[in-house]
């Protein structure tokens, strides 16, 4: 079997992680033992960059696969491919992870069909082991091979939950938007703003996080405050740049959209009264 460069999924560089609480102690521990780690949590709050931290931080390769409905689990495991010389196998992210040693991160798993997730079952406990069944092959996963699951629990409906038999195999972390100090620094730092602004950026994300369930699906997430905050940082004015990484993506709803824009004009006033403008 032909070598797998591993240095491509290796991450050179420390990524930005500002941690929340004891998180990184936590997953560390849990990586020493090699549990299967479950990250719960909105969207946008750190889950994906905490994982290529944490990567970085134990110099594990990270193999993330973004998981959607059509994925299948031949899209996971490998496949035979047809070329001129006949037919080859060709491993899927998760064979190369568990051959290699990587973190496997499957980003939003619940949006994989239930006959796909699966297909970790055996690599999460203590079989550790991955039967390519097409291939008539089975892999005994490297020793510092891990897997590492995200999830939002708010937002899939009953019907698209993770099996009991799947979640039982994981221990699990609560991610959430950090505190406001916190969530300034963050957003300063990767947005480039000065922290005052930053500041006023998480005040109109908390009013829209009480939404939440009240005519919002979800609130603003760090993401887009740190989006919000790059236009900016691009001489965008605030309000302009609110509308377009805060407001518009949230929601089409009119009234929505109205209350969300009263809540950036509270914290960008002097920017938004065109009276002051004129
Ligand atoms: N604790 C944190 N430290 C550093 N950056 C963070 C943190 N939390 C959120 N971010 C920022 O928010 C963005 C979105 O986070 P991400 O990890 O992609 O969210 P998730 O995977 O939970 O959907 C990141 O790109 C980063 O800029
Ligand atoms: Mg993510």
């Amino acid at each position: 079997m032909s070598e797998i460069d591993t240095s491509q999924f290796r991450i050179e560089n420390e990524p930005y992680y500002k941690p929340v609480g004891n998180e990184v102690e936590q997953f560390a521990a849990a990586y020493d033992v090699r549990m299967p780690v479950m990250l719960k949590g909105p969207t946008g709050c750190g889950k994906s960059r905490f994982v290529e931290y944490m990567a970085w931080k134990l110099q594990r390769p990270l193999i993330t696969v973004a998981c959607n409905e059509d994925m299948t689990a031949s899209d996971l495991i490998g496949r035979f491919l047809l070329d001129i010389n006949g037919t080859k196998w060709q491993d899927g992210p998760l064979t190369i992870a568990a051959r290699i040693g990587a973190i496997c991160y499957l980003d939003e798993v619940v949006e994989a069909r239930q006959d796909t997730t699966v297909v970790i079952h055996p690599l999460t406990d203590h079989r550790r082991q991955l039967p390519l069944e097409k291939k008539g092959e089975v892999v005994n996963a490297h020793p510092d091979f891990q897997v590492v699951i995200s999830y939002n629990p708010g937002y899939q409906s009953m019907m698209k939950d993770l099996k009991q038999s799947t979640k039982q195999r994981f221990g699990a972390m609560s991610f959430d938007y950090p505190q406001a100090a916190t969530e300034a620094e963050i957003v300063s730092h990767e947005a480039g703003i000065d922290l005052k602004t930053a500041e006023r950026l998480v005040q109109v994300a908390e009013r829209s996080r009480n939404l939440k369930g009240h005519g919002l699906d979800e609130g603003m997430s760090t993401r887009l405050l740190v989006y919000a905050g790059q236009l900016i940082s691009q001489d965008i004015p605030a309000p302009a740049a609110c509308q377009m990484a805060l407001v518009e993506p949230l929601t089409d709803d009119p009234d929505m959209r109205d209350t969300l824009q009263a809540a950036v004009q509270t914290f960008f006033p002097e920017i938004t009264d065109s009276s002051k403008v004129a």
